[in-house]
């Protein structure tokens, strides 16, 4: 309940727009029961058959009434809905910031699907409460109470007589409002299913048709859509019973008013302008009684889904910006570590230890180690992605120090997975400038990252869409395409994390002597599998199983190294193999 009084709060930063549609509601109740009492009455005067020349003067104050009541019900669902979709946008946009925020520690914990994939329905529920509920609530209060009030005054056993099932319709839809939303979710996420199921499939059809699983993957498909099939007939179902329960308690609420009032109406205890006023109320207060019982039976979903949402609002990010920032006057790119480190929170052991180096700024720093040594995890750290134990300085500042837009900003970051927006190629590399870019600069960051000849080659040239719905990216295109994106920041470090594994050697060493040649000054910190990849580097550091194994140059590390000496006459040895 706090908590849902907690987003009553949004809606009251737009409480001009609310307050104005709130009053409308039971100016168009007002209308709305004078109408009935006005026709009512006029029945009654002609059935005791008085002169009609009355009729035309009523007439126009109908009509003139009924629109009235119009305006203001145009006008309450307009100020209540549109605050309600605004709060809504609100609420979307502040959790979207939220997320994105969010350590990568968070994303990887909580395997971002589940909190995401429920984030809309949750949102959904709140608002569907707070904004068209409360205004059926508002219309409620005022139609079924102001409606029986007048009704009692005409025949209060009557209007005793049509209370009970009216109570009892609220009942049942408060009762059969969670189980239709639940299975309404059911077919929701069985939807959801076959669509992933498709789409996964498709997305792997070189597994699908290189393994023969075409059947297979047919069964998966078929089993999805049949457990969909199961929820809609369940829904379909459960719906059918609201609906004609819905419909016995209408027939039920007439019932009295038709046997009693038929009653009175022989006894002359009762006219046929009050038998009117009964059947038109009544017929107007039973659809917000209804609306009542929905709203009743929304109630307990919505609270949960705002407390969901209030955990993720409240979940606090331990990497933020310092509260005293310092701000270097210009950034070199000299990285310095101390007693470096990281553990993943699910894992028993410490996935980097004791890491200490010194990159000067312009220099290149090889890591290289066997596959799970901890390459990419010591990558991440230099860009807080992660918060590293132990210190981190970029020019002598330690980077917990530092503006965290500054300090991303300087790097960029090229992860292991190269990827890529669905937009087009020129996009792609825009997203990592700060600015648009000039064509020239686009022309030499795609010269930069070997990709000329393959540009040329699109129909559309640079403004080709790639990915989804445009050409497909070879693994090395993507690779080249997300080093330009890098690149397209002018960052001063460059963090290349087995970011040219796809590329054949010979490419690789070209891309590698542009980049060399073209960042003069620019830190390069590169990860890779194969060490001719970094055997040009200042330094290279050899990573086993989290440890710094070994530091130095190329030639010092086949000395030192028999780790790095194996792996090299290896890949040597591989590589004039393929060359026969
Ligand atoms: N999100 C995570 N949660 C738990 N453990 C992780 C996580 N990511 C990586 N690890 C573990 O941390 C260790 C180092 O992983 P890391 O990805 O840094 O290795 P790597 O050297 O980059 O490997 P590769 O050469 O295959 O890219 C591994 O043992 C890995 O299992
Ligand atoms: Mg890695």
């Amino acid at each position: 309940m706090k908590r849902l009084l907690g987003f009553a709060r949004r809606f009251f930063r737009h409480r001009r727009a609310l307050l104005l549609g709130i009053a409308c509601i039971p100016l168009a109740s007002v209308c709305d029961i004078r109408l009935t009492l006005w026709i009512g009455n006029a029945l009654s005067r002609l059935g005791k058959k008085e002169d009609p020349a009355f009729l035309k003067e009523l007439v126009v104050w109908l009509l003139g009434v009924a629109a009235i009541q119009g305006v203001f019900r145009y006008c309450a669902r307009w100020w209540v809905v549109g605050v309600s979709r605004r709060v809504e946008v609100e609420l979307k946009q502040e959790l979207f910031d939220k997320l994105t925020r969010l350590p990568l520690a968070f994303h990887v914990r909580s395997r971002s699907g589940d909190i995401v994939t429920r984030l809309p329905s949750d949102v959904e529920n709140v608002r569907m409460l707070i904004g068209p509920g409360s205004m059926y609530v508002l219309g409620s209060l005022f139609m079924v109470p102001g409606s029986l009030w007048v009704l009692f005054h005409v025949s209060p056993g009557i209007t005793l007589a049509m209370t009970l099932p009216l109570l009892l319709v609220a009942i049942v839809m408060m009762l059969m409002t969670p189980r239709l939303q639940r299975h309404s979710t059911s077919v929701q996420e069985s939807l959801a299913e076959i669509a992933a199921r498709a789409q996964e499939s498709f997305a792997g059809i070189r597994v699908v048709k290189g393994y023969g699983l075409a059947e297979h993957e047919n069964a998966r498909f078929r089993a999805a859509s049949e457990k969909n099939r199961g929820h809609q007939i369940t829904l379909a179902r459960v719906q059918g019973l609201q609906d004609a329960a819905i419909h016995l308690a209408y027939d039920l609420a007439f019932l009295p008013i038709l046997v009693v009032g038929g009653w009175a109406m022989i006894d002359r205890a009762l006219d046929v302008g009050d038998l009117f006023k009964f059947v038109d109320l009544g017929f107007k207060v039973f659809w917000p009684v209804i609306a009542l019982g929905w709203i009743a039976g929304l109630f307990p979903r919505a609270v949960a889904s705002a407390e969901r949402i209030d955990e993720l609002l409240a979940e606090r990010s331990d990497i933020e910006d310092p509260a005293a920032p310092r701000t270097p006057a210009k950034v070199e790119g000299r990285l310095s570590l101390r007693d470096v480190g990281y553990t993943y929170e699910s894992a028993p052991r410490q996935a980097l230890a004791g890491i200490t180096l010194e990159v000067p700024a312009g220099t290149t720093l090889g890591v290289v180690g066997p596959t799970g040594a901890g390459k990419s995890t010591l990558l991440n750290l230099l860009g807080r992605l992660f918060e590293a134990q132990g210190e981190i300085r970029l020019d002598g500042v330690p980077i917990r120090e530092l503006p965290l837009d500054l300090l991303r900003g300087s790097l960029a970051y090229v992860p292991q997975d190269s990827f890529l927006f669905s937009d087009t190629y020129r996009a792609n590399i825009e997203f990592g400038a700060k600015e648009p870019l000039s064509e020239a600069e686009i022309e030499r960051l795609i010269r930069l990252s070997a990709m000329s000849d393959e540009v040329k080659a699109f129909p559309s040239g640079i403004d080709q869409l790639i990915g989804e719905r445009g050409v497909t990216l070879s693994g090395g295109q993507r690779q080249r395409t997300c080093i330009a994106r890098a690149l397209a920041g002018d960052p001063r470090v460059l963090i290349l994390d087995d970011a040219l594994s796809a590329v054949d050697t010979e490419t690789e060493s070209r891309l590698l002597g542009s980049l060399r040649s073209a960042g003069r000054g620019r830190t390069v910190i590169v990860a890779a599998h194969r060490i001719a990849t970094v055997r040009g580097a200042e330094q290279i550091l050899v990573l086993r199983e989290g440890r710094a194994e070994a530091l130095g140059t190329h030639e010092e590390l086949l000395e030192r190294s028999r780790w790095y000496r194996t792996t090299w006459e290896r890949q040597r040895m591989s590589a004039e193999l393929e060359v026969l």
